[in-house]
């Protein structure tokens, strides 16, 4: 504390209290009422696996990307989600598919439409259905808005994609290669991006967006090439036994157990996927993730950290010159 005069101290003070100013500034706008702090303009990604049982496994997504998120062009600011998902380890495929956004209009197995997270990439961002908030496709009308990773932020914060991301912002892409991992839908199953066996797009795609093929022989999806309608999967092909939190999955009563999954005929054999979710580290196996701390509290304890900061300054000096 020697060394340190007055006014080095009072900057000191100054620049503790900074981060409580800045949260205080970054609130997310549109939508109102958000608590949750904002993300980064650097690394806000966060990616750890909470627990794992011999059927499924809960991961702890920031919710923030590892880039900044602040090209997107809506009025919301990208905020931290601090979510915690859980997916099977193995996929069960079901006799009936889920269908995704603006394709569940006029389907028998599901009319309501899917809105929100279907899935999330290895990154930890939401990836939504191709439907915006007006139940329209999100590409084409509120495209403008994606920043260079093709993201952007809903009213809540929630930073996503509707579509394969831009290159670099998750994976990138190696020629003459299958596309890499993009992330897990809510049926559990994976989703990669647009190229199958050595690069070429499939041509054996179903109607949701999934196929085999030699690099992966369990059933898995890819976005679409040159980002064409539904970008990411049109429905979902297997049983979705958790919500995770959406409501619309929620409401309209699609989540199953073991018991109500009806299962297709075939199934896959998913022993030689490779989830890097399942060994992202730290690894817990007891403690939940801290809740969200409140942007005021932090606020409070910055201030209270540069009042204590100036009063120790203050009486070094009084001690000194006295
Ligand atoms: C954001 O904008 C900067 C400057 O234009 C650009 O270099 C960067 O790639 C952009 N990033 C994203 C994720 O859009
Ligand atoms: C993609 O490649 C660029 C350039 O080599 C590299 O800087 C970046 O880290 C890579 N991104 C990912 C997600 O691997
Ligand atoms: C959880 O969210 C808060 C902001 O709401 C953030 O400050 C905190 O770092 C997040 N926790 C983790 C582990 O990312
Ligand atoms: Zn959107
Ligand atoms: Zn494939």
């Amino acid at each position: 504390m020697n060394s340190l005069g007055l006014l080095e101290m009072l900057a000191l003070a100054f620049v503790i209290a900074l981060p409580g100013l800045k949260a205080l500034s970054l609130q997310p706008g549109a939508g109102g009422g958000s608590t949750l702090s904002a993300c980064p303009s650097g690394n806000g990604q966060v990616v750890r696996l909470v627990s794992k049982t011999s059927t499924e496994y809960t991961v702890f997504f920031s919710g923030c990307p590892f880039y900044s998120p602040y090209n997107q062009t809506t009025p919301n600011t990208p905020a931290f989600q601090n979510k915690t998902v859980t997916f099977r380890i193995t996929p069960v495929l079901s006799s009936t598919v889920t269908y995704v956004g603006i394709y569940a209009s006029g389907t028998t197995s599901n009319s309501q439409k899917i809105m929100s997270t279907i899935g999330y990439t290895v990154t930890g961002i939401a990836m939504f259905s191709d439907a915006d908030a007006t139940g329209s496709d999100a590409y084409v009308n509120e495209g403008h808005t994606f920043d260079g990773c093709r993201g952007h932020a809903e009213m809540n914060g929630l930073y996503h994609f509707h579509t394969e991301p831009g290159s670099g912002c998750v994976y990138n892409e190696t020629a003459g290669t299958h596309s890499p991992l993009l992330g897990i839908m809510y049926d559990s199953i994976p989703i990669y991006g647009a190229l199958g066996d050595n690069g070429v797009p499939p041509t054996n795609l179903d109607e949701c967006g999934g196929h085999t093929d030699t690099t992966y022989p369990f059933y898995h999806y890819h976005t679409t090439y040159n980002l064409k309608s539904p970008y990411l999967v049109k429905c979902l092909r297997g049983c979705i036994f958790n919500a995770n939190g959406n409501p619309s999955i929620q409401q309209y009563n699609l989540v199953k157990t073991d018991a109500t999954c009806v299962k297709a005929a075939t199934q896959y054999d998913y022993s030689s996927f490779v989830n890097p979710l399942l060994s992202s580290s730290p690894v817990t196996t007891s403690s939940p993730p801290p809740p969200p701390s409140s942007a005021a509290a932090c606020r409070w304890h910055a201030w209270l950290a540069a009042v204590l900061l100036v009063v120790c300054t203050l009486a070094t000096q009084g001690f000194r010159t006295a």
